[in-house]
């Protein structure tokens, strides 16, 4: 484990390395305790460097058996090593082959960096910085290598030998070992390398690209296990199809391998040809993966796909870059899903998850710039903000230049920058170039940190005929940031009549609108819009064209309005959300008195009437009656956080709903009824959520629990029984049926893993205080495992992130378990540790006592002596 050296990185300190690596081979002897690795790395002094110069390469832990040059083994006198770093003082020549044998143990590499172990399989994990725990190298992404990889292991441990690139050459070898040797020609970053041995199952597929050459494709799992990776198998070629027609993006290796692990960091990874899974987003089928499941896994099998151009064949220059091939491939996998599903039901989800996750970083002391200037452990850099608001930036290119424009830019991004490792300079000049417009002011989006908010106000002139916009704009300061400068924000709008039809405009002052965007770019606005004769109700942040926070003054009545009318499907969605959440958040304040329940009564009916409108998907009905989430109403409460108040506001918000609409809620549940044999599709998987929505709610009424056993009986798959378990669980918890389903779906999944993790996940969010001693209990169940990142998730992470009134308990139990529990992690694998501790970034909106037990328990987790980098720098950035 590295521990903290107290080394901060900065952008402005970047400059070239003195020496390059353009030929890099590898040999790996695989053995579980003492795998033996030789490189041969051809290594060349850049133009211009002194010829003095020494040669510092990184490493992360290594034994270090051998260093020669040029085929002569190094004097004592010639080289420094130490387990971090290998400096060669007086390198012999421009150019010369440095050969470096080192060992390492994959057995006891808990860490999951570097070549480890999982489920007897050998595989790797190398970004950010897991290569130089294999052998030493200049192991950053702006130093590109063409690898040839020979791999050999005894033929009964590893039959399957895989490596990046395409398969050159393989043979038996005495004592009944093998070998494989794989060559990728495209020059990769060492991230990018990537290695898996051992005893899979395979399927086996094909695509051909566009220009006609044939890919052979291949998904590889634990054996017995290859049924359950057709649909990833068919998510693959559709995004290979997808990448061609939306960005004319064709596959360049003869061979495209996926391989799915049981113990991984993270979702998955893009390395060159051979990318690695955690088992969870490859393996579904109807019995044991949900609708939730299967779209996540038709997502993620995109995204690392589609990294291959954007992550791949142009790299980052530095981890500062991060968003350059994050950012912008999560904008391509969302566009890709919205494609394949409902456009408008996947940007509201899009919006919700940027909402709950991005939106509290970013108001939080972990708060940072897309492209951040500063880091101490780039692996705590993988963030909602780096992902999810750096798509949201690439979507804003997109509106700001249209879409012909932005498909000009990417063309000319890929055709400038093939090959090389760029920034997002780079990136934002190609947009430049193509549209000829200056977007100095909108970069800000990249460098300033912090979500805007716009305050607006409107004013009708009827003898006039003039309707007025009033906008200010404030970003609020952030850790390091405290004077903000103004943004350029696309702000998507529409002025909706009182027939619900848009509202025309014979000329506008004040701003420049086009195309249904006010572009906001100084700190006022006054937006006068001449020949408006009715009052209309404006419609704003339509398809949430801005990663931006809004404060409206709007008359309840026109959000009501808007939610039953307004023609942009994404705005009826939000300004019902709006209403959702003022209703909440005045009763968590107790501030309408008497008004409360006429509040109540309208959302209970207009839920209602969206429930039932059969113009509109299921999918989108059944987001539109979700209602917030508790974290979502904290974060917007914003300080003085009681969980314990915000629960009870929102179960009587939902018994009000479910006691107004109970007849038709119930009708409704009949009609959905599955009809036919099951299929994945997002209308299928519409439906079935709808019903379960609707089921939750009928859950509240008298005899709930006996409807939701009966759901649970009868489910024919995943989605309906593991949502009728937790309805159980959460709602009816302690109750016999609740107990009954619980044993029940244990039984039947017994031996299941990543089924076992949903069993985990839903008693994790059970609300309340007995939640914490039951966390306690299940992390004794022996398919618990403090060393998977899965479980480790599916219990603690589920418990500290998605269980408001549990984790917080008033008592501070839940933060003290929480602690221990990151510690223990911490030992074994940092990265996952430092991850989990982030769910208690907020601490400082609860209310004073909940408040000074949290800071308690980030308090002793800092004293903690030789703590890991990762966890040191959450701990004391949250605490700062
Ligand atoms: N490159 C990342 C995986 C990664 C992240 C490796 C951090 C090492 C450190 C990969 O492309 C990725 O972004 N995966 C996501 C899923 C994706 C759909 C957003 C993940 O693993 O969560
Ligand atoms: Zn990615």
């Amino acid at each position: 484990m590295r521990t903290d050296t107290g080394q901060v990185f900065k952008l402005e300190d970047y400059r070239p390395s003195d020496y390059l690596i353009p030929a890099t081979s590898l040999d790996f002897r695989l053995s579980p305790d003492a795998t033996h690795v030789t490189a041969l790395l051809t290594i060349e002094r850049r133009e211009g460097v002194a010829a003095t110069a020494p040669l510092v390469l990184e490493g992360d832990g290594l034994t270090l058996l051998g260093v020669a040059i040029d085929g002569h083994a190094l004097a004592a006198g010639d080289y420094e090593a130490t387990p971090d770093r290998l400096m060669i003082l007086k390198p012999p020549a421009q150019r010369f082959e440095l050969r470096l044998e080192t060992e390492i143990a994959p057995s006891r590499n808990e860490a999951l960096m570097g070549l480890y172990r999982s489920n007897n399989v050998y595989c790797t994990q190398c970004e950010a910085e897991g290569f130089r725990r294999i052998t030493y190298f200049l192991d950053r992404p702006d130093i590109l290598s063409v690898y040839t990889v020979r791999v050999e292991a005894p033929h009964n441990e590893a039959p399957l030998l895989l490596s990046n690139g395409n398969p050159v050459e393989r043979g038996a070898l005495a004592n009944g070992r093998h070998y494989a040797v794989w060559h990728d020609p495209f020059p990769k970053p060492s991230y990018l390398f990537a290695l898996v041995a051992g005893a899979l199952g395979k399927v086996a597929g094909s695509f051909t690209t566009m220009s006609g050459r044939e890919v052979e494709l291949g998904i590889y799992v634990e054996p017995g296990k290859e049924r359950l990776a057709g649909y990833a198998m068919d998510a693959l070629k559709r995004s290979m199809k997808w990448d061609e027609d939306a960005f004319g993006r064709e596959y360049d290796l003869d061979v495209f391998n996926i391989v799915a692990v049981s113990d991984f960091n993270m979702g998955a990874m893009e390395n060159k040809g051979l990318n690695v899974f955690n088992d969870k987003y490859v393996l579904a089928d109807e019995e044991t993966a949900t609708d939730a499941d299967f779209a996540n896994i038709e997502a993620i099998i995109a995204h690392e796909y589609f990294h291959n151009w954007t992550g791949n064949r142009i790299t980052c220059r530095d981890w500062f870059q991060l968003c350059l091939k994050e950012g912008l491939t999560v904008y391509r996998d969302h566009e890709f899903s919205a494609d394949q599903r409902s456009r408008a039901v996947k940007r509201i989800a899009e919006v919700r998850t940027l909402r709950a996750h991005q939106f509290p970083e970013d108001q939080g002391p972990l708060a940072h710039p897309v492209r951040p200037r500063r880091y101490r452990e780039i692996n705590n850099f993988y963030t909602a903000t780096v992902y999810e608001k750096g798509s949201e930036v690439v979507r804003m290119i997109c509106t700001i230049l249209g879409p012909e424009a932005f498909r000009a830019g990417m063309d000319l991004y890929f055709e400038r920058h093939d090959g090389e490792a760029a920034t997002i300079e780079d990136f934002l000049k190609v947009f430049e170039d193509v549209s000829g417009r200056d977007l100095a002011q909108f970069a800000l989006w990249y460098h300033q940190a912090g979500t805007p908010n716009l305050t607006v106000s409107s004013a009708h002139n009827a003898a006039a005929r003039e309707f007025t916009l009033e906008i200010e704009q404030s970003v609020p300061p952030t850790p390091s940031e405290s004077r903000k400068r103004l943004m350029h924000i696309p702000l998507a709008f529409g002025l909706v009549g009182a027939d619900g039809k848009p509202v025309t405009w014979t000329a506008v002052e004040g701003a420049t609108v086009d195309d249904g965007i006010i572009h906001i770019r100084r700190r006022r606005h006054t937006v006068r819009f001449s020949g408006v004769s009715e009052r209309p109700s404006v419609s704003l942040n339509r398809g949430f064209s801005a990663p931006i926070t809004l404060s409206v003054q709007q008359k309840a009545d026109d959000q009501f309005f808007l939610a039953a009318h307004d023609s942009d499907a994404f705005s009826r969605w939000q300004a019902f959300n709006t209403l959702l959440t003022d209703a909440l958040i005045a009763a968590f304040r107790q501030i309408l008195g008497g008004k409360q329940a006429v509040f109540a009564a309208r959302l209970a009916e207009l839920a209602g009437r969206i429930a039932g409108d059969e113009a509109l998907e299921p999918a989108y009905r059944a987001l539109a009656l979700t209602l917030p989430g508790e974290a979502d109403i904290a974060r917007d409460i914003g300080k003085g956080i009681d969980p314990d108040a915000i629960f009870a506001a929102r179960e009587a918000l939902a018994r009000t709903i479910a006691e107004a609409n109970r007849d038709a809620f119930s009708a409704l549940y009949d009609s959905l009824a599955d009809k036919g044999p099951f299929s994945p599709d997002a209308a299928s998987a519409g439906r079935r959520a709808l019903r379960n929505t609707v089921l939750d709610y009928l859950s509240l009424l008298p005899g709930g629990a006996s409807l939701a056993a009966r759901h649970f009986n009868a489910a024919s798959n995943m989605t309906d029984r593991a949502a009728a378990l937790a309805v159980l669980a959460l709602r009816h918890s302690g109750t016999a049926e609740a107990e009954e389903a619980l044993a029940a779906f244990e039984a039947r999944y017994r031996g299941d893993a990543l089924v076992l993790d949903k069993w985990f996940q839903i008693q994790a969010g059970v609300p309340g205080e007995r939640t914490v001693d039951k966390v306690r209990v299940l992390m004794r169940h022996p398919a618990f495992s403090i060393a998977n990142p899965n479980r480790v998730r599916s219990l603690i992470g589920t418990f500290a992130s998605a269980n408001q009134t549990g984790f917080h308990r008033a008592d501070g139990e839940g933060y003290r378990l929480f602690a221990e529990t990151v510690l223990e992690v911490e030992k074994r694998n940092p990265q996952v540790a430092a991850r989990l501790a982030t769910a208690l970034r907020s601490w400082r909106s609860l209310e004073p006592g909940r408040q000074a037990k949290a800071k308690q328990a980030l308090l002793e987790m800092a004293q903690v002596e030789n703590l890991s980098a990762d966890l040191r720098d959450i701990v004391e950035r949250t605490l700062a």
